[in-house]
């Protein structure tokens, strides 16, 4: 039996190498050919049978609820106190991408984080990347536990943005304004800065992380040699585990240098569960209740399990392309590069070697992304600054997959507070370093931007 099961696993791959040069296998041999509401949950596909049981243990930590302390199931108890949601997996749904509340809906698959004006003293913001409010810290949790009094409920209001295309043709967009009620611990700071962000999709994050370094320095080096007038940078931010200022690649502004402690953040900040890397609760000192709440362990997520989850995450394949034949799919590759879409969202590029992931090492991979922070203009901009990103700043997000979000999701809410409804309105937010993109794509004819549409379409 463990002869066949090895043929098998043997065969596919060397099938694998002798097409993954094709522009389809979007995240290299790690792709899957799946393209159902299942599309983002697949192993990577060339990831072994005896380091699968690790994805799979991982899967279940990030999929089932945790409970709050003291419970009979030790292993996933210490939610809270104070939440946002208890599984990872209830933002991330079906591994994709989290959206906005509907009316009266509670917030649940996105959150709100808090800032106040970075003094210019570096060292305030050196570890933690933001000023905290000194009552509701640096996120806003609308959930906790029993006894325990959650901070504020959080509503958005939509104020309606008429965008004219050169055409002739107006397309109405939405901009959102946060509300907060029911906040139990007073008022909030009246410099408080908020940024709304919607759960990315978990798709081909190891490989992402696999990206050399020298790799991004140099396509900000190209970037700021041309004469597009675009300028990506790289976010420079803490890393807990090496107690220095190293790059940034994760979350929406570039805030965390590697997926291990952007998934230890999100067991602390986002349900109140403490790790090795996160040792303390998310209760300032204001909030006593919180403080002294039950613990559910020290730390409240092991070593063994936080890496299972980093695991899992590092390792979530990339579905393929699909339609790469169609014509009118080729054309819109094309409209995509002449209105210097690609200058940022770059088409291709190669992991380097990750000895402890040989199945994300040396990968030809097609993530459309440059992975560097720009400036997106005012109508982007929150007033949120995080380690050196800046409001109007935003790292550009990988485009891979984006075509099956609305199979996966059942919505097509894009950018970081999910304001765009669908790709075209996510183009048309694009400002700053983006303006002259935007300006290219208006000025392409309906049926033209229809091919742009459905090659995007195919990603
Ligand atoms: C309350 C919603 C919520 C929960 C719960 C949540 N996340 Fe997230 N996740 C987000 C948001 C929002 C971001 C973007 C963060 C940012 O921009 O700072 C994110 C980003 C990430 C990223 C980086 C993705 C990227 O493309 O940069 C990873 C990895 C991740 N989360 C893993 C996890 C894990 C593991 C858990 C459970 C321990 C979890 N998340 C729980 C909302 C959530
Ligand atoms: C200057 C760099 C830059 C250029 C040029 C650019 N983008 Fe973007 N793009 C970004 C950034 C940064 C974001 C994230 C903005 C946000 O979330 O507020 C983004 C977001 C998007 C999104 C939404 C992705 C998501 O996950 O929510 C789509 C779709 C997109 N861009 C398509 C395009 C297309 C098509 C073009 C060309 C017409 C283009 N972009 C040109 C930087 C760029």
């Amino acid at each position: 039996m463990r002869k066949i099961t090895s043929f098998i696993f043997l065969s596919c791959c060397i099938f694998n190498l002798a097409v993954s040069a094709q522009s389809s296998y979007s995240g290299g041999d790690t792709t899957v050919f799946v393209a159902d509401k299942n599309a983002f949950s697949k192993p990577a596909s060339n990831l072994a049978l005896t380091r699968r049981d690790r994805f799979f243990i991982g899967n279940a930590f990030f999929k089932n609820p945790w409970v709050s302390a003291p419970a009979s199931t030790t292993a996933r108890d210490g939610l809270g106190p104070l939440f946002n949601t208890n599984a990872c997996q209830s933002c991330h749904v079906k591994d994709g991408r989290g959206r906005p509340p509907n009316n009266n809906e509670r917030m649940t698959s996105m959150l709100v984080r808090v800032g106040l004006p970075h003094t210019g003293d570096p060292d305030a913001t050196k570890v933690a990347g933001v000023v905290a409010d000194p009552v509701y810290g640096s996120q806003i949790q609308n959930r906790a536990i029993q006894g325990v009094p959650p901070e504020a409920s959080v509503k958005i209001e939509w104020t309606p943005v008429e965008f004219r295309m050169n055409d002739g043709e107006v397309v109405t967009l939405r901009a959102p304004k946060v509300h907060f009620s029911h906040l139990s611990y007073g008022p909030l700071h009246e410099q408080a800065a908020f940024s709304l962000r919607v759960a990315p999709a978990m798709i081909g994050l190891g490989l992402l992380e696999a990206v050399p370094n020298e790799t991004l320095n140099e396509i900000a080096a190209r970037q700021a040699s041309s004469d597009e007038n675009i300028s990506g940078r790289r976010n420079m931010v803490w890393d807990v585990e090496l107690q220095a200022t190293v790059p940034g690649r994760f979350g929406w502004k570039a805030g965390q240098p590697t997926v291990k402690q952007q998934v230890a953040s999100a067991f602390a900040g986002d349900m109140g569960i403490t790790s090795s890397l996160f040792p303390e609760q998310p209760c300032t000192n204001k909030q006593t209740k919180c403080i002294s709440a039950p613990s559910g362990g020290n730390p409240e997520v092991s070593n063994e399990f936080l890496d299972f989850v980093t695991f899992y995450s590092k390792t979530l394949a990339v579905p393929a392309r699909r339609n790469t034949d169609d014509e009118e799919v080729k054309q819109g590759e094309k409209l995509f590069q002449q209105a210097g879409c690609n200058s940022c969202h770059i088409e291709t590029l190669y992991t380097g070697v990750d000895k402890d992931f040989p199945e994300l090492s040396t990968q030809k991979i097609h993530p459309y992304t440059d992975l560097l922070l720009h400036d997106m203009g005012a109508g982007l901009a929150d007033k949120f600054g995080e380690f050196e990103a800046e409001g109007s700043e935003w790292r550009t997000p990988p485009l891979w997959g984006i075509g099956l979000i609305r199979t996966v999701n059942g919505h097509t809410n894009l950018l970081h507070d999910g304001r765009a409804r669908n790709i075209e309105e996510a183009i048309l937010w694009h400002g700053g370093e983006a303006e002259l993109s935007r300006t290219r794509y208006i000025s392409l004819s309906k049926i033209q931007r229809e091919q742009l549409l459905k090659f995007l379409n195919s990603l």
